[in-house]
């Protein structure tokens, strides 16, 4: 019988358990998947902790790379045996085979590896659509990007600086500091020592910067708010450091007629058109050479709480799998 990792309970990364199931065959309109490979995420650990709360007892993941191996009735377009990947659909990537609502898969081409596909569908569809969609990134802008030695920051230098902007970038060590540079950052700084809101203002010459990405949530948020120029954009994308308190409205207009937005993957892609849109731009700048997935940790699947731990204790950088 194939295995999954699901959870019966909230908590540390030692909730998820390696379980047997009986796979069932797939509902109308989805596909059963034979996973190659599986993305580890941080929106992962959220469902894990019971930050982001799901329905017990849970599978867990959003992100997976493989084979069709059947399909449910009224499904068309899809053949089995076709290589696809996904980032999004009800929990539950992390298993060996599921099933999924056809409408979340895209097919993946042949130039893109599956540990690649598991790699950046999510992270890389983030990066697609905060650069081109939220704050839609120009030639000569300046921006800011938290935690860019990661998975989804490795991938927002690379492209914003494909599309010709200066990227200061935010990493808790020096050894990160170095990978974000070698990945298009151009000032990285460490701010778990250095006070980056100052920073940012001396590199803009005191300007500031239009837009700034932010995914640390509770330990960044405020400084974020004033590196912002002018009708600046606060894009607050994640909460690595835990959730943002409640928040006075009045400050946006003190700090400047700010704009502020929490946006997710999964609005943006929830249309099939925009999701497909999303992807061809995503394999494009992957296959021009312009992005690279760097895949810096993999795990066997049924290891995913090691993965966890690591995430969590700020030891990864780049993407990581789990492998079935
Ligand atoms: N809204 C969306 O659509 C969307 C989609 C994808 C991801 N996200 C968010 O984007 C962020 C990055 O996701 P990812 O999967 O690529 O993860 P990641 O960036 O590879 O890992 C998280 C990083 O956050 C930094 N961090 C800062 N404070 C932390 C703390 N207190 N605890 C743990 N980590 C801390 C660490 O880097 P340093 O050591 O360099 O600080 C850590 O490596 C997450 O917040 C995620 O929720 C949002």
């Amino acid at each position: 019988m194939p295995h999954a990792i699901r959870f019966h309970q909230t908590g540390t990364p030692d909730v998820l358990r390696w379980e047997s199931f009986e796979p069932e065959a797939p509902a109308a309109g989805e596909a059963r998947i034979r996973h190659h490979a599986v993305g580890l995420n941080y929106i992962d650990t959220y469902h894990r902790s019971g930050l982001y709360p799901v329905p017990l007892p849970s599978g867990i993941g959003l992100e997976g790379a493989g084979v069709v191996e059947a399909v449910g009735e009224g499904v068309t377009g899809l053949e089995v045996g076709e290589r696809v990947a996904y980032a999004g659909g009800p929990l539950g990537a992390y298993a060996e085979v599921r099933n999924i609502p056809a409408h979340h898969l895209v097919t993946l081409p042949e130039s893109i590896s599956f540990d690649q596909g598991a790699a950046m569908m999510l992270q890389g569809l983030t990066a697609q659509y905060l650069l081109r969609r939220t704050y839609r990134v120009q030639a000569g802008d300046t921006i800011l990007i938290h935690a860019a030695a990661g998975g989804v920051g490795l991938i927002v230098c690379q492209w914003a600086k494909a599309l010709g902007a200066t990227v200061i970038g935010t990493v808790g060590s020096d050894a990160k500091a170095e990978l974000a540079r070698a990945h298009g950052c151009d000032y990285p700084i460490v701010y778990t020592r250095e006070r980056f809101a100052e920073q940012v203002r001396a590199i803009t010459g005191g300007q500031g910067v239009p837009v700034v990405y932010d995914s640390i949530g509770a330990d960044t948020f405020m400084d974020s708010l004033a590196c912002l120029q002018p009708m600046g954009m606060m894009v607050l994308f994640g909460a690595a450091s835990g959730p943002v308190p409640p928040f006075d409205c009045g400050l946006l207009a003190k700090m400047g007629s700010l704009f502020l937005t929490r946006p997710t993957l999964f609005t943006y892609a929830a249309k099939r058109a925009d999701l497909v849109a999303m992807a061809a731009d995503l394999f494009d700048i992957v296959a021009a050479g312009k992005v690279k997935i760097e895949i810096n940790q993999r795990y066997p699947l049924s290891e995913a709480a090691r993965a966890h731990a690591e995430l969590e204790a700020r030891r990864t950088t780049g993407s990581s799998i789990l492998l079935p």
